[in-house]
């Protein structure tokens, strides 16, 4: 018998007590955060979705790794057991060890880029973009036009556009420094790329010579949709699927706090030598030495087990399902998201649940604050607070205001989810009542880190 229901594929041996409160408090605390979510108190928080980011269980096998590590500055144990379980995945000859995705990719750009260099991406992470922009590189996206639609059902909305690839390569091939391609494309939905689209954009790029690197966070994620959506895939295992995708590429950069079931830790991996020696000169000054990269050796033991968990069909199964039986709950009740539901988050369309909410109003902001009223949820606007105010001090709307809803790694379980589902369908259903809001003070970039903000009517809620 070939039972239907999908389990939390673990048991669990430790717990950590999350606490309710009431109404009244969170209201206080929305006040006293200056009605941002980043500046609340996590212990003020019920379920927090703010990132998948570090934010994990680790398993018994993880944490028997810690106890493992070894702690020799030079030549340690755990180094070595960290580069096998990349290098088994990735394939690549060098693997540089960092304390976070995005010191991968600041000692990546650090190396190669030149001012004025061009950087394609189906979508930059905004970390990768700052990142390029801090090396006066220019930061393109490229997605499938689909990936601007959130309500389209497309499996595989995070394709790179293949045409506007040549057709940047055909003009400009000589100030494109690389081609990456994020997998899955956070900031367009969590959405995968197909493994024809990896391919195809690395036989583009190489016939002009430019290098193809993943930015490969949550290459697992991306590797099942391949195994569960593409044709030919659904007798591999995700294992040889994410070996293939990595084929294609001649390096990549990991944050390891999503698929490497981490709670820190990243790395850079990739073939060329010569950059690989610039990528250690600068990560010697910076992180640490090649053989620990700013990371305890307890810390890439977990990093090398984790890489393989997150590997498992069964966790993969379990974890793209609960993020699916969410967007499905919502979708049945008409509330708008990003179809079809990504791999790490469900991204809740603010700007067709609150027409009457201005973009410089920010009603993205506004519905995650009314979630953590109301329930005491705390998710992140990715919408005209974050995107919206320019390097020349100007304002304009975002392409899209989402709410983003990341779910931690192995942390919750259905009944958390049914909590979220009712908060969410309580809260579409006073969306008429919830108003805008104006930004009273705020730092010159990456303001939605630490903004003022205040009700721009008084309160957050119309009676
Ligand atoms: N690339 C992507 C696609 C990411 O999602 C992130 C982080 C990074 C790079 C940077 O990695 O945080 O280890 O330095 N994303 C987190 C998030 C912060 O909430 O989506 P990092």
């Amino acid at each position: 018998m070939q039972f239907k229901t999908i389990i939390e594929p673990f048991r669990i041996k430790t717990v950590e007590p999350i606490r309710h409160t009431t109404r009244a408090q969170r209201e206080a605390a929305l006040q006293q955060a200056g009605y941002n979510l980043f500046l609340i108190k996590a212990e003020d928080v019920l379920i927090d979705l703010l990132t998948d980011s570090g934010t994990g269980a680790m398993s018994s096998n993880q944490w028997a790794g810690m106890m493992r590590g070894d702690e020799s500055y030079a030549g340690a144990k755990s180094f070595y057991r960290f580069e096998q379980a990349v290098r088994e995945i990735t394939g690549f000859k060098h693997v540089i060890p960092t304390h976070q995705g995005r010191a991968a990719e600041r000692i990546l750009f650090g190396s190669i880029l030149k001012p004025g260099d061009m950087v394609l991406n189906n979508t930059h992470f905004d970390t990768t973009r700052a990142n390029v922009e801090y090396r006066q590189g220019r930061a393109i996206d490229i997605p499938i036009p689909e990936a601007h639609q959130p309500g389209l059902v497309h499996p595989f909305k995070g394709n790179m556009d293949l045409d506007a690839l040549a057709h940047h390569l055909d003009n400009h091939w000589e100030y494109v420094a690389m081609v990456m391609m994020t997998v899955t494309n956070n900031s367009g939905g969590g959405q995968p790329a197909s493994m024809a689209n990896i391919r195809a954009a690395s036989e583009i790029c190489h016939r002009y010579g430019v290098p193809f690197f993943l930015d490969a966070c949550r290459f697992a994620e991306n590797a099942w949709f391949i195994k569960t959506r593409e044709e030919g895939y659904g007798d591999k295992t995700p294992l040889e699927i994410a070996q293939e995708m990595f084929s294609y590429a001649d390096g990549c950069t990991m944050s390891a706090k999503k698929d490497g079931m981490a709670n820190i830790g990243g790395f850079l991996a990739l073939n060329n030598d010569e950059w690989a020696e610039k990528a250690k000169t600068m990560l010697v000054i910076t992180e640490g030495f090649p053989t620990y990269g700013g990371l305890a050796g307890y810390d890439l033991e977990a990093i090398a087990v984790g890489l393989h968990e997150a590997l498992d069909e069964d966790y993969l199964r379990y974890r793209t399902r609960s993020v699916a039986y969410l967007g499905d709950i919502l979708t049945a009740h008409g509330v708008p998201i990003v179809q079809p539901p990504g791999g790490h988050a469900i991204y809740l369309d603010a700007r067709e649940m609150l027409p009457h909410i201005p973009p410089l109003e920010y009603p993205a902001w506004a519905l995650s604050l009314v979630l953590y009223l109301e329930g005491g949820v705390r998710s992140v606007e990715i919408g005209s607070v974050m995107f919206g105010l320019h390097a020349d001090g100007s304002e304009a709307p975002a392409a899209m205001e989402l709410v983003r809803l990341a779910f931690p790694r192995r942390v919750y379980t259905q009944s958390h989810v049914d909590y979220l589902a009712e908060v969410i369908l309580y809260v579409y259903g006073m969306r008429q009542q919830i108003r805008g809001l104006r930004i009273v003070q705020q730092p010159a970039a990456l303001r939605h880190f630490t903004a003022v903000l205040q009700p721009a009517y008084g309160a957050l809620l119309a009676v």
